[in-house]
């Protein structure tokens, strides 16, 4: 879908969420151990959130099957999962065994979360999926002043093929 109408981003949003709901199924076995996200692009990510979590609340925006969440979870952090494919947000929840809050959303819309509710937020290899990042800029609402941590936005970069 290349339009930039509302109708067409619609039709684009649901497009990927149908085909992430496929690939819920497979996600974390043909990533966790792939060079790309396994070997790359998680351990960059986790090099830059901010120690130690204990006590802080994190959201994971666009969490697909719960890696990071999971990761998050051991690292002491109340973890909130958020994806637009109900299948990954199941996957991610039963990763997490039920540990931490997951909710199916669109992060182009606003989240049913607090305002400064949040002290820290991930987002892994989701923003390109966004065409109006104000959506992305509201995330920011709900992340609290710096307290435990120092409250740090860590966006890995986004994937070169995955960019427009
Ligand atoms: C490349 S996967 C990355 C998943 C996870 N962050 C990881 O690193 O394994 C992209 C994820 O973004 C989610 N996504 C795409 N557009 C979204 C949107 N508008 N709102 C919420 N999630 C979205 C997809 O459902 C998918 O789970």
């Amino acid at each position: 879908v290349d339009g930039t109408g509302a109708e067409d981003q619609a039709a684009r949003r649901d497009h990927t969420r149908q085909a992430y709901d496929r690939l819920a199924p497979v996600w974390s076995s043909t990533t966790d151990d792939g060079p790309f996200n396994g070997w790359l692009e998680r351990p960059a990510l986790r090099s830059l959130v901010p120690m130690p979590l204990t006590g802080t609340r994190v959201l994971d925006a666009g969490c697909g099957s719960g890696a990071q969440c999971e990761w998050l979870s051991a690292q002491g952090a109340e973890v909130v999962g958020v994806d637009l494919s109900p299948a990954m947000v199941a996957e991610a929840r039963r990763r997490c065994r039920q540990r931490g809050t997951f909710l199916v959303a669109d992060l182009g819309e606003p989240l049913a979360l607090g305002p400064r509710s949040i002290d820290g937020i991930t987002c892994s290899l989701v923003l390109h999926y966004l065409r109006d990042w104000t959506g992305g800029h509201a995330l920011l609402r709900h992340r609290a002043p710096p307290r435990r941590v120092d409250g740090r936005l860590a966006p890995p970069p986004l994937r070169p093929t995955a960019t427009r």
